[in-house]
């Protein structure tokens, strides 16, 4: 494969964050549509949650485990993702992406909130086929806490290194990271701690744009840069031109 991309789709940007589970059908469409357009050849695409599940995996407390009597919370969660993820898939298919719903419930483990093990002989089989898997963060089970919540952004990481893509963009509701209002060009590990970095008023059990950062200057320093931008960018980040976000480099 010579170019492989991973897009994660913030949560923020298809669902409606302030309400109970509400898909943005209109900005889901305009992303499938431009997927659709875009002049690329393998794409992976990752989605969160937003209003469907982080109030679900904060109400039953996922983020601190599960112990055996109380795994309600595992099932509700996992379902109102995988009905996200339908949606999703649904609006690709609809604008004739080959799009196809992988659940890392299934295939990934996790330990200490860590993933530590995702099958993806199987994604590199749809991706030779020319088929977008689209994953998202999930539940999923922990050898040491029973369970724990995996974010969209901890899968991108672990993807991007298992997978060597080329490219990983982050598409949210915000122009990049931001220190007040400007829009932070690069971060690097050497830069990170001078900045001063905002968080969503929203639910949310993995740690917000912090919590992002941290899974970007991760993969950097595996070897691999990230951007995060607009999703009104997303054309542009895909015909890898300027985006007007954020770079997450290795410095
Ligand atoms: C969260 O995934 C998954 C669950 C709460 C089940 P993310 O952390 O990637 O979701 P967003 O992008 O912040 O909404």
């Amino acid at each position: 494969m010579s170019d492989l991309v991973i897009l994660k789709l913030g949560g923020s940007v298809i669902t409606d964050k302030g309400a109970d589970c509400r898909v943005n059908r209109i900005a889901l469409n305009s992303i499938a549509t431009t997927i659709a357009n875009a002049p690329i050849s393998g794409l992976i695409i990752v989605h969160g949650a937003g209003s469907c599940g982080h109030p679900e995996a904060k109400r039953y407390r996922l983020d601190k485990g599960a112990v055996a009597g109380q795994t309600e919370g595992i099932t509700v969660t996992h379902r109102i993702v995988s009905a996200l993820n339908a949606e999703v898939v649904s609006a690709l298919r609809e604008v004739g992406v080959p799009a196809l719903g992988v659940h890392p419930l299934h295939v990934c483990i996790a330990d200490k909130g860590r993933l530590i093990a995702f099958e993806n002989r199987h994604l590199q089989e749809m991706l030779a086929l020319g088929m977008v898997p689209v994953i998202h963060g999930d539940v999923v089970m922990d050898l040491s806490h029973g369970a724990c919540i995996v974010s969209g952004d901890q899968l991108v990481r672990y993807l991007a290194v298992a997978l060597k893509c080329t490219r990983v963009g982050l598409a949210t509701d915000v122009p990049g990271v931001l220190d007040g209002e400007r829009v932070v060009p690069e971060i690097t590990p050497r830069t990170v701690d001078a900045l001063h970095i905002g968080n969503s008023s929203h639910t949310d059990v993995t740690g917000g744009m912090k919590g992002k950062i941290d899974e970007l200057l991760g993969l950097a320093a595996a070897g691999s840069g990230a951007d995060i931008f607009e999703v009104s960018r997303l054309g542009d980040f895909l015909a890898g031109k300027d985006h007007g976000g954020t770079k997450v480099r290795g410095g």
